[in-house]
């Protein structure tokens, strides 16, 4: 319980930090409606209390984030992860997104004092939209690196979450957890995830949370099955 405040209080100032930088970054055009979409684009509080509970019990050495946008997420797997200097591996093609037309210039800025912990990569993780696909620098599972975890919250759609499982779960090391952010609230990830629950027997899927408008959208886990301690 103790804890669970802490990290809600630690959210708080982390969203507010952010919110100021966005506010600060995008002054000339900044109004309400962005504002509530730099908000409302990004993990909730009760998500990333499930986020800081998996990294603390995970303590991952490598943690790749798929789908950065403003940077608010990463700046809490980087804060969660500062006691044993997680190196966090961002990877989003920066793409315009809820009215922001160059997302990755406020990301870095989110960010700037991990910058040391921090590698951005400007790509689609697995099979780009069709309109991109002759251009696109694309990260798929012949990526040499390996993770602890990967947090996957980029294209919402069934395909994309499907896709984005498979690649990501070749990224893995053994004992490493793929979650996926709008577990609950989003149709289609859910659909996906559900799916991958009945068949693929390799893993486990736990989801956590329920949907609760701008508290919670759910988190699913998914880790290797010999290895998993709930
Ligand atoms: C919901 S936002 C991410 C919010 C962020 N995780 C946070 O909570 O602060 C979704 C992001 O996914 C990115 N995206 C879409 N398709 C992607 C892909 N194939 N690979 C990586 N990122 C992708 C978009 O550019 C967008 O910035």
């Amino acid at each position: 319980m103790m804890r669970m405040t802490r990290d809600a209080f630690l959210y708080i100032a982390s969203l507010m930090r952010y919110l100021v930088v966005v506010y600060k970054e995008s002054a000339e055009n900044c109004d309400r409606l962005k504002m509530l979409h730099a908000f409302s684009g990004s993990i909730k509080l009760i998500d990333a209390i499930y986020l800081a509970k998996l990294l603390r019990r995970e303590k991952p050495k490598d943690i790749l984030e798929v789908g950065s946008f403003l940077g608010f997420s990463c700046n809490w797997l980087l804060t969660v992860s500062s006691p044993w200097n997680a190196r966090v591996v961002a990877v989003d093609p920066n793409i315009a997104h809820r009215g922001f037309s160059n997302p990755r210039h406020i990301l870095r800025k989110v960010n700037d004092v991990f910058s040391d912990r921090l590698t951005i990569v400007t790509a689609y993780f697995g099979t780009p939209p069709a309109g991109e696909r002759e251009n696109a620098k694309v990260i798929d599972s012949g990526w040499s690196e390996k993770f602890d975890v990967v947090f996957v919250d980029g294209n919402h759609s069934y395909e994309s979450v499907i896709n984005n499982f498979q690649v990501g779960s070749t990224l893995l090391r053994p004992n490493g957890v793929i979650a996926f952010h709008d577990a609950i609230s989003w149709p289609e990830v859910s659909r996906a995830i559900e799916d991958i629950k009945q068949q693929s027997t390799d893993f486990d899927v736990v989801i956590q949370g329920r949907h609760a408008k701008r508290l919670c959208e759910g988190v699913a886990l998914l880790k290797r099955t010999q290895q998993y301690n709930r």
